[in-house]
């Protein structure tokens, strides 16, 4: 495999900053080095660019859509690109927001080939608001919407006018924390989350089993990975914590999983926020948790 690293060095979708060094972040921690080792080609694309966080107040439901649509397009591109270069991306956020551009480009590279699209999406949150059930306005909480075609035509029409995602095309893994709002959204439309409760009465294994089942040999796996899936207390480097979320463990269990289905094509590795981490361990974790899901393990070689 042949991988391309694309850094995002954003948080105009979120209120908390710092997010915007995450990508610099995973490089100190040797995010190239460690995927190296395992004998795969690594390429750094280097950083995006894009406007800057202009800190300002909600308008019209959403803060920033300006910067927020003008970022997603470069990560819809280079994703693209690589895609097309017959590359593995994997963006470097930035706030999950991102994943809007991302996903979107991926949607039209599979669909352009004729492969079924699969998201796993890996966070404490649900990220299916819409402006109307926002609490916030910020858009890091509404990717999940505006993939499936719910949100502003800038951001669900970054690759046509289809929808990048039918609802049975994304399951939620790790979620905590929903707006009560959310909720009505996330049931309506039936997408599958693994909750808390579930990783705790089935265990990782289970829940992976079930999650990756409908995986085969035409299927392409996108991994969207928020760091605050993470429980905050191996994970501190998050803006939007929440107790309570998967261990080291079930993490690793869930990366070897994905390893295992063959079927991975694409990820993103997001709100990471080393200004709110310690001496960097959240970056060198996401590091850790990435030599798992490209094939490390105990004893076999890759
Ligand atoms: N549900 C909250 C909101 O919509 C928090 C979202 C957090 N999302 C994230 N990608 N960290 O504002
Ligand atoms: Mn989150
Ligand atoms: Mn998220
Ligand atoms: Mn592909």
């Amino acid at each position: 495999t042949e991988l391309t690293l694309i850094g995002a060095p954003t948080d105009v979708g979120a209120s908390v900053l710092g997010a915007s060094m995450g990508p610099d972040a995973l490089r100190i921690a040797g995010i190239a080095r460690a995927l190296q080792g395992l004998g795969l080609a690594v390429q750094d694309l280097g950083n995006l660019s894009g406007p800057g966080n202009p800190q300002a107040a909600p308008q019209g439901g959403f803060r920033h859509l300006v910067e927020v649509t003008r970022w997603n397009e470069a990560v819809f591109a280079a994703t693209l690109s690589a895609l097309q270069a017959g590359r593995l991306p994997l963006l470097m956020g930035g706030d999950h927001c991102l994943a809007i551009g991302s996903i979107s480009a991926v949607a039209r590279h599979c669909s352009a080939r004729g492969r079924r699209l699969k998201v796993l999406w890996f966070d404490a949150h649900a990220d299916a608001n819409t402006p109307a059930s926002s609490p916030s306005g910020n858009l890091h909480g509404m990717p999940v919407a505006c993939l499936l075609g719910h949100g502003p035509a800038q951001l669900t029409q970054l690759a046509g006018a289809a929808a990048a995602l039918q609802a049975q095309q994304i399951t939620l893994v790790g979620v905590r924390s929903v707006d009560a709002t959310e909720k009505s959204f996330v049931n309506t439309l039936g997408i599958e989350v693994y909750d808390m409760r579930s990783i705790d009465e089935l265990g990782m294994r289970a829940v992976m089993q079930a999650a990756l089942a409908d995986v085969d040999e035409n299927t392409h796996l996108h991994l969207s990975f928020d760091m605050d899936g993470l429980d905050p207390t191996i994970a501190p480097g998050v803006g939007t914590p929440v107790r309570g979320g998967p261990t080291y463990r079930e993490t690793q269990l869930f990366m070897e999983m994905l390893a295992d289905s063959g079927a991975l094509g694409s990820v993103d590795i997001m709100e990471l926020n080393p200004a709110l981490d310690l001496r960097n361990q959240t970056a060198e974790l996401a590091v850790d948790l990435l030599e798992s899901l490209f094939g490390k393990s105990t004893l076999m070689r890759a």
